[in-house]
């Protein structure tokens, strides 16, 4: 027998539950694979002295998301960026991304304090209201949001600046 995480009902994670399922065995031509760690979604770690495996599937669905939105606005080390909706995985994993790689600045926008200070032990070096108003322009907008308030952010960039909707980013 394996353990599986069996989906009994879509809806919130409460429909998922650990079960018992005997051992899948291999026909022709397939291979079983040994799972050590799986995730369905991610958050931030801490990421000193190696990620575990148990973290490391948490970063399969966010970080490539930050990392080639990133890539497609061509950041470079001391471009000053603004994260939209910081405080979500993708958001989260775009400002660590972006302070390690030597951002000018890295302001975020949140709704909540506490994510605001969580975000500047990330790299955050400016935490804005949803609006995103300060005095700031940014030379690159990573906007997981988008929506009706989006046209507002492109007024927030500076001159020759990218803005990217990661909302519909595929990396
Ligand atoms: N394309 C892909 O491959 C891919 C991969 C993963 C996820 N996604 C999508 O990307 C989106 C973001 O996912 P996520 O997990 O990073 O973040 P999320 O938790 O869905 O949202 C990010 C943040 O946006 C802020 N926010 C929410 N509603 C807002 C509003 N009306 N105005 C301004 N800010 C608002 C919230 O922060 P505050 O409350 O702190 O302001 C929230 O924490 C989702 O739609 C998800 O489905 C796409």
């Amino acid at each position: 027998m394996v353990r599986a995480v069996a989906i009994q009902r879509f809806g919130n994670p409460d429909g998922m539950a650990l079960v018992e399922i005997a051992a899948p065995e291999p026909e022709a031509g397939q291979v079983v694979i040994a799972i050590e760690a799986i995730g369905v979604g991610g958050d931030f770690v801490e990421l000193s002295g190696g990620v575990s495996s148990v973290d490391a599937v948490a970063l399969g669905g966010p970080v490539p998301v930050a990392h080639f939105a990133l890539q497609h606005a061509h950041f470079k080390t001391g471009d000053t960026v603004l994260v939209r909706g910081a405080a979500g995985s993708i958001g989260i994993a775009a400002v660590e991304i972006a302070a390690r790689g030597g951002a000018g600045a890295v302001a975020v926008t949140t709704l909540s304090a506490q994510w605001g200070e969580r975000l500047r032990a990330l790299g955050a070096t400016e935490v804005l209201d949803r609006s995103g108003k300060g005095d700031a322009a940014y030379d690159l907008i990573i906007d997981i949001v988008g929506g009706p308030d989006l046209p507002d952010f492109i007024d927030r960039l500076a001159p020759n600046g990218r803005l990217m909707d990661g909302i519909v980013l595929t990396p």
